[in-house]
């Protein structure tokens, strides 16, 4: 698989794009980008002999949301794929490719191989921990809200929110990553609603060790 023509086609056709209205410009590549960094460690966690799954896990990661813009994106990102990356990789592994991006929302409808629901798992972490507090923080920005919508953000809704989403994720693995990216975020969010309130915070705990 020529993963350095894949990366280069990736970055051409996405890194300008404006998927969102209120995130920012490339989102969907720099997304891709990190959602197979993400997959690739989870994999090596919990298949450590599989790294045959490597560079398909890879390119997957890369397009899986290709689509986006024209929904069911899924479905048109798995078209898309079959016609950019056919040059680029053996039959076969452009057929799991496509099963990937074709798949990546459809999570738990029916049994997948586990290349599939590493990315899937994968997406969904990119979208919490420090990112959602990025996100959030865009999406106030570009809708003109301030402190407060930021801050609401963080209240019961978000952890129904990860509840809801921790029952989509394939692996107990990717749930306790989950759990600790929420641990963080809901930790800078307490911190921030105090700052936010003109609190001076004047120590802070040493960790031990
Ligand atoms: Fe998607
Ligand atoms: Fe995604």
């Amino acid at each position: 698989m020529d993963l350095d023509a894949m990366r280069e086609l990736a970055h051409k056709a996405m890194v300008r794009r404006c998927t969102h209205p209120d995130r920012e410009r490339g989102f969907v590549y720099y997304h891709g980008q990190r959602v197979a960094e993400i997959a690739l460690q989870l994999r090596e966690l919990i298949f450590p002999g599989e790294e045959s799954w490597d560079e398909v896990i890879t390119a997957a990661g890369w397009f899986h949301d290709v689509g986006k813009g024209i929904e069911p994106h899924w479905e048109y990102g798995a078209l898309l794929v079959r016609e950019m990356l056919k040059d680029h990789c053996s039959p076969q592994e452009l057929e799991q490719i496509a099963e990937i991006v074709g798949s990546h929302t459809l999570r738990k409808q029916r049994e997948y191989p586990p290349y599939v629901q590493l990315v899937q798992d994968a997406d969904i972490l990119d979208h919490f921990g420090t990112l959602d507090i990025w996100l959030d923080f865009w999406h106030c920005a570009c809708r003109g809200k301030g402190l407060e919508d930021a801050l609401e953000f963080y209240g019961d809704e978000y952890l129904q929110k990860v509840e809801s989403v921790a029952s989509l994720l394939n692996f107990p693995e990717s749930v306790e990553i989950l759990q600790e990216k929420m641990l963080f975020a809901r930790e800078f969010a307490e911190r921030f609603r105090r700052e936010a309130a003109g609190e001076l915070i004047l120590k802070r705990k040493k960790a031990k060790d």
